[in-house]
């Protein structure tokens, strides 16, 4: 029987962790909106698949600002920037899919392709290097 005085605790996982999971989580979304599309699922299906991706990438968003002020991030008040520009796309984008054109669905993949990739992967790099250097001191 499992004797929980000898179970070891799980290390708490840091905000740089929980940022690599939620990139991960907003990767996983657009390639369900890609397959949504690919595979012709019906503009109800695609437009579902595309408001999950946003309303994931927005809370990202905001967890992400939480985690700069808390640490003092020196990069906090450019970063919020790079968010903001982002958000105005996201709701331009958001708003023209309530005429349901599979166009704007294709227009909403290739920012995540190119603007938000870009984002994730080297953008957010330095906060993140910046967490793990904490970390590991
Ligand atoms: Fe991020
Ligand atoms: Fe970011």
């Amino acid at each position: 029987m499992l004797n929980p005085h000898n179970v070891q605790p799980f290390p708490e996982p840091s905000a740089a962790d929980i940022l690599d999971r939620q990139h991960s989580e907003i990767k996983r979304k657009r390639q369900n909106l890609r397959t949504s599309i690919i595979e012709g699922m019906g503009m109800d299906q695609i437009v579902a698949c595309a408001k999950d991706l946003i309303d994931t990438t927005l809370e990202h968003f905001r967890s992400e600002e939480h985690a700069m002020e808390a640490s003092r991030f020196t990069g906090l008040t450019g970063h919020k920037h790079l968010h903001a520009e982002m958000i105005q796309s996201l709701e331009e984008i958001w708003g023209e899919l309530e005429h349901r054109k599979i166009s704007t669905a294709m227009e909403l993949m290739s920012f995540f392709d190119v603007r938000l990739t870009y984002h994730l992967d080297f953008e957010d790099g330095a906060f993140e290097r910046e967490m793990k250097n904490i970390r590991n001191l």
